[in-house]
């Protein structure tokens, strides 16, 4: 079914790889937009996994909550993270084996951030000092390139680039502007410019503000490749939690127009229902 040139990546869901005949097209970048409690941070589980048993290297970057809870949620659908290297970038130890899988949570960045402001210090002892901030941009740039370092994914010091796919997962983004959210679409130009590569395909999830019904900052969804949508029913009209996916778009490739139903079954995690 799936075109010649293009590769396909898992999404570790079979009903939403079928929609889009195959995968995600390789080194998409996908936004992964909709309210609290509607499957994002599974969704994310779910592409981790296949990337886990595809044999990617994938990076890990958790803000909204801790990686071992993310990994007590998965095992509830029968992902079993710990079977694999996994590495906290904000570990002291040099990882010993090239790991499976490398987590960037919120004590990750404030390690890399003190590590950039050292630099910086240090490079302009006279001149200003800058101090990097955890949640900032240019930080989670520098922890994603230490990641694919850690990874051995770059084939020198000074590569940009991995050589190998690599699957990023950034749950959530919207904490890299909750505070400045005009600033959406830049910040996620900067990270686009500085991240986005033919071997990397990347999951970004961005919260949806229930109030405006638009997405924090609005600035995601415009430089994405793909966005998948989730969204709930009104609870109090249906009084009963009733959750929907749709492929609102994703490039260089045909896919399902109209929206699933979704369902998060113990056990197994996200199905699709036509
Ligand atoms: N073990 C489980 N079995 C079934 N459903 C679960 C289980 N664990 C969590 N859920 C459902 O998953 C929802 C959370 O999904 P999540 O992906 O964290 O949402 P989001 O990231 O969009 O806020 C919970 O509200 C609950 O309904
Ligand atoms: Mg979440």
């Amino acid at each position: 079914m799936s075109h010649v040139g293009i590769i396909r990546i898992s999404t570790g869901i079979r009903e939403l790889d079928e929609a889009l005949e195959g995968g995600i097209p390789k080194g998409s970048w996908v936004a992964i937009t909709g309210e609290p409690g509607t499957g994002k941070s599974i969704m994310c589980m779910h592409y981790a996994w296949a990337g886990l048993l595809a044999g990617d290297p994938v990076v890990y970057v958790t803000t909204e909550a801790e990686f071992r809870d993310i990994v007590r949620q998965a095992k509830m659908f029968s992902m079993d993270f710990e079977s694999y290297k996994v590495l906290d970038i904000s570990s002291k130890q040099e990882a010993v084996e090239t790991p499976d899988i490398v987590v960037i949570d919120i004590f990750g960045l404030l390690k890399i951030a003190r590590q950039m402001s050292e630099q910086s210090q240090m490079q302009q002892e006279s001149v200003k000092k800058k101090r990097y901030a955890a949640l900032d941009i240019q930080t989670l740039i520098m922890a994603i390139h230490e990641a694919y370092r850690v990874l051995g994914v770059l084939r020198d010091e000074k590569a940009k680039s991995p050589y190998k796919h690599v699957r990023l997962i950034i749950d959530s983004l919207s904490a890299f502007w909750a505070d400045k959210p005009a600033m959406a679409r830049k910040y996620s130009y900067d990270l686009k410019i500085a991240t986005h590569r033919e071997n990397v395909t990347a999951y970004l999830v961005s919260q949806y503000a229930m109030t405006t019904r638009s997405t924090f900052g609005f600035g995601l969804e415009h430089i994405a490749d793909g966005v998948f949508h989730l969204w709930i029913d009104d609870v109090e009209s249906t009084h009963e939690v009733k959750r929907y996916m749709i492929i609102k778009k994703m490039r260089m490739t045909n896919h399902r127009k109209t929206a699933f139903k979704l369902d998060i079954v113990p056990g197994k995690g996200i199905t699709l229902i036509s």
